[in-house]
């Protein structure tokens, strides 16, 4: 099972997710299993490394963002992966006009499987730690529901 998690610079909210997912994954065995990458529908920070607020949020909290790289995503991604998931409304309208039409069955967003009763993770980019602390917050809940569900199926 592959798993693409998408914002638009690649840098905050999906490398986040990425990261938390994957750690999740490897505590529960699970590494055979499931793929987890991030990627961004922008070309804006290609090749840079998570934003240094999104690493230290995240070091806090036990998770290690540091080794990842921002990349755009690819029309071979559209054939790859199984959920690409989008963190906002705007990412997910993107990825619709992007991929081909057979695709499109696994375009959704990340917090269809949140239980906060949001829809998208907000983008932290202008904002204060507190945006950053919001990202991992809807993230550990949406990425443990999510596993939960892939597991099932
Ligand atoms: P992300 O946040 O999509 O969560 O990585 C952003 C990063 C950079 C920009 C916007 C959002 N930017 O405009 O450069």
């Amino acid at each position: 099972m592959r798993i693409l998690m998408v914002c638009l610079g690649n840098i905050c909210r999906s490398p986040t997710a990425q990261g938390v997912l994957q750690q999740l994954v490897s505590a529960r065995g699970l590494g055979e299993l499931v793929i987890v990458d991030s990627c961004g529908t922008s070309n804006y920070h290609l090749g840079d490394p998570p934003d240094s607020r999104s690493i230290r949020m995240a070091r806090t909290r036990g998770y290690d963002l540091s080794n990842q790289r921002a990349r755009q995503i690819d029309h071979r991604d559209f054939e790859l992966f199984d959920y690409i998931l989008a963190m906002d409304s705007d990412n997910l309208e993107t990825l619709r006009r992007k991929s081909p039409p057979a695709s499109h069955g696994k375009l959704d967003l990340f917090l269809r499987y949140s239980e906060s009763g949001l829809t998208e993770v907000p983008d932290p980019y202008y904002e204060g730690p507190e945006g950053f602390e919001k990202v991992l917050d809807l993230v550990e809940e949406a990425a443990g529901k999510l596993l939960n569900h892939i597991v099932k199926v």
